[in-house]
Order: structure tokens, then sequence, then C-alpha cells
């Protein structure tokens, strides 16, 4: 047993499922007696929780790393010992070598094995390094604990993790393995005990998430669809969101809720990466531009109001002039509420990282800006289409001016209005005011008292 309360400090970095495994780590951690910190000076274990999917990733840890090793170094000084945990992706594809360039480092854990994490800490020994980067057949999902915190109105769960889809730009099926989804049973039981302590929207998780395919309450395996319906039951939780769907897993059933499901918001994160079929090809992304836009069609057929987002990368190998217009006018075809765009960064491993013909950076970045240029257009398009609507907002926070509270509208715009704090939590229609590039504002309908 530990006595003495240790302090933790956790660095994330990357995507919303690292988010996830932050908080997670930090339950955990914080059920076996540490305490977790905002301040890295404090702290007597750093754990940076890394993502590898873009740009210099282990660059800028190994750079972090070196700050860390001053900081070290000064508490040692004082006396003060210091584990430093380099999990998450980064964690994964470097292992060893982690150790052997920052040997500062203590534990060097992959995203598969940080329910581990309580237990390594216990067996701590000076000087002896830790590093797990096994795929256990355990469930680090069984053995994170569930925690008692209360929580803000908006939570992410993760029910599915990992991806078989092998886009030749991706390092996720390497870093994160095969797809694996959780057990409805189990995510039932984490999404009420989210609600219990006060969440009222939850967005599912996984790198795939629409190929979820969990044991079902009946022992057979269940799609996102029967999942999403099964958890719109639970009393008290209102909205439900879901991403990143891959299209050719978007089901008519998974479709058919926009319009049958009330709690289903009416917003898609539905990447298409490039709109040149060549492209597409070269990415193994197995879809055409054609059914992509087919899908689009059925989706805003089916719930017309639909705010839809993406993924598009700039710039891989082979991208003509011509291909990338063909990206351009898919965004101007399909039209999107928020996007996010990245130019092509080669990930060693992957197999685009050997296609001779990358593009040059600079072509790269007077792509991205083209594309943002016009994306920025279109969500600037869509925040002013919502002026003089009333729309329901779940509040999630207060904002930096006095009596200005923070929320969501459905289309996962934020809003800001006057208003009190203690509408936190819940759900309040909004009248649209303004809309701007980035935000809302607004006004309760019916101010409270
Ligand atoms: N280069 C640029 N963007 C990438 N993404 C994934 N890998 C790369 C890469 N090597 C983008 C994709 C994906 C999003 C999460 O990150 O658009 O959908
Ligand atoms: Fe990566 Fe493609 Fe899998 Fe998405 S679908 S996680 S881009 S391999």
């Amino acid at each position: 047993m530990k006595t003495d309360k240790e302090n933790i400090f956790i660095k994330s970095y990357g995507c919303q499922m690292n988010v996830y495994d932050s908080t997670r780590m930090s339950d955990s951690l914080g059920h076996e007696g540490y305490n977790e910190t905002g301040q890295m000076d404090d702290a007597d274990i750093i754990i940076l929780n890394t993502c590898h999917i873009r740009e210099k990733a282990a660059e800028k840890i190994y750079s972090e790393l070196g700050r860390i090793r001053l900081l070290k170094q000064k508490r040692s000084e004082k006396g003060l010992e210091t584990t430093v945990v380099v999990a998450g992706c980064v964690a994964q594809a470097e292992g060893q070598e982690i150790i052997r360039r920052a040997p500062i480092v203590d534990m060097v854990v992959g995203p598969q094995s940080l329910h581990r994490l309580p237990e390594f800490m216990k067996q701590r020994v000076a000087g002896k390094k830790v590093v797990d980067t096994d795929f256990p057949e355990e469930d680090k999902f069984d053995i994170f604990s569930s925690g008692e915190k209360k929580l803000s109105a908006s939570a992410f769960l993760t029910v599915q993790e990992g991806c078989d889809k092998f886009c030749t730009f991706c390092v996720v099926p390497y870093t994160r393995g095969g797809e694996y989804s959780r057990s409805v049973a189990q995510l039932l039981t984490e999404a009420e005990n989210l609600v219990s302590r006060g969440v009222r929207e939850i967005n599912l998780l996984g790198q795939n998430v629409n190929a979820y395919h969990g044991e079902g309450l009946d022992g057979r395996d269940w799609s996102l669809a029967r999942l999403l319906e099964q958890m719109a039951q639970i009393d008290g939780l209102e909205r439900l969101r879901y991403t990143t769907s891959h299209p050719r897993e978007m089901t008519d059933e998974l479709i058919g809720l926009f319009a049958g499901q009330p709690k289903i918001m009416p917003y898609l994160h539905l990447p298409f990466q490039s709109g040149s079929d060549k492209i597409l090809k070269a990415m193994n992304r197995k879809h055409t531009g054609e059914f992509y836009r087919d899908i689009i069609a059925k989706v805003r057929k089916t719930c017309p109001s639909i705010a839809l987002s993406t993924d598009i990368i700039v710039g891989f190998p082979g991208e003509t002039d011509q291909d990338f217009e063909d990206t351009l006018e898919m965004v101007r075809k399909v039209t999107f509420s928020t996007a996010y765009s990245f130019k092509y960064s080669i990930r060693p491993g992957t197999p685009a990282a050997d296609i001779a013909q990358q593009i040059p950076e600079n072509i790269k970045s007077e792509r991205l800006q083209t594309l943002q240029a016009l994306l920025n257009q279109q969500q600037a398009n869509f925040n002013k289409n919502s002026e003089g609507k009333v729309l329901p907002v779940l509040f999630d926070r207060t904002g930096y001016k006095d009596q200005q509270i923070l929320g969501k509208t459905p289309y996962l715009q934020s809003v800001h209005v006057k208003g009190s704090p203690r509408l936190i939590g819940s759900v309040h229609d909004v009248l649209v005011t303004s809309g701007g590039p980035n935000s809302l504002e607004g006004d309760l309908v019916m101010p409270q008292t």
C-alpha cells in the first residue's frame, strides 16, 4: 500500500481517443491514491500520452523529454524522485528506442497496456526500466475503473479501437492494432455511470467507429446502430454522437437513425481524404468519389439539415493539379460545416512512404491554403445560416466574460450566451443572433430567473 500521495501530471497529445485514455489513466491512478496536478514541476510522475498520426510526433516528444530531463535533474538536487512515462502511440512505435535516446524515461507503455500502469507504478524500482508495447489478451477497459468524479455535460466513450483498413498513409493499424469492439453490456454500464455523474451527451469514439461489432446483450454481434438504439434508452442521456466513421461502413440502418432516433444529433464526421479516384485507390480507401457522394445524398435525404464534417489530405504522393481540383470539386458539391485538412506527411513504415513521387512542401502548402479558404467559407456560410433560428443548446461551461455561458448546438457549433452558470449541464433553447466564422452568439429564449 502507498502511504504518501504522489502527484501525477498527464500531458495528452493528439486525438480524442488519447484525451479519453488520459482521463481513464487519471481516474484509475486516482483510485490508487495518486493525486493529479496541473503543474509539471510539482509532479512526482510525469506521463506523456503521445500521438503519432501526423508530423514530427516523435521529435516533438524527444524535445519535450529534453525539457523534462532538466526538471528531473533539478528535483533530484532537492532529493525528489521523478518517474517519467511515455505512453500512447509514439511509445508503441518507438518502444525501447525511447529509453536509448532519452535515458531519463522510466516507462514506455503502448496504448493497449495503459491499464497496467497502476501495477507498474507499485512495482517501481529506481533505475529499472519498463517497456510494454504488447497487445495483451486481457481487456484494458475491464481493468480501468469507472470513477465517481462529477463530470462535464458532454463526455467521450471509446467503443472501438484499432483499424483493419490499412489506408496506405496511416499508422493507426500499426500503433493501435486491429479492430476491437467492446461489449454492449460493458458500454451500457459505463454510459449509465457517466449519466449518473452529470453527463447529458455521449460521443462514442472509435478510429473506425461505424465498424463497431461488439458482443450484444443476446450474445450475438451488434452493429453501431443497435448499440446507439440501446444506449438511447438511458434516462437522462439526451444526446448521442459518434466519430470517426468510414464511408464503407455507413449502413442504411445507421443512416436511418438520423431520422428515427431523436437523441442522435444531426452531425456526421465522414472523412473522404481525396476527391480523386486515382488517389483514393493509391490510398487504399476502398471507395470512390461517387460512392462517397451517394452516401451523402442518402444521409441528406434522411436528414436534410445535417451538418457534415470530413478529413482531407492534400499532397498525397502522385497528386496532380487535376487530382487536387477533384478534391476541391468534392468540397464544392458536398459542402461541409467544418473540416479537418492536412498536408500529407510521411509515416515511416506505411506503404505510401515508399512511393517515389512525393509532392514538394511548397505545393502541399499552396494546396492546403486554397482548400482551407474554401472550407472556411463554407463554415462561415453554415454559421451565418443559423442566424434567426432557435436551436437547443447543451451548456457545458462558463465563458471568459462575466455571466457568459458556452454550449453546443445539435450541429456541434459553439454558442456564447448571457446566462446563469446554473444552466450548465442542461439543454435550453437559444435564438441565434449572430453567426461568426468559428462560433455563434445568441439569447436564451426563456431567460431563467
Ligand atoms: N498525413 C496526413 N494526414 C494524415 N492523417 C492520417 N495519417 C496522415 C498522414 N500520414 C489524417 C487523415 C485522418 C486524420 C485523423 O488524420 O485525414 O482521417
Ligand atoms: Fe487510418 Fe484508414 Fe484506419 Fe482511418 S480507416 S484509422 S485513416 S487506416
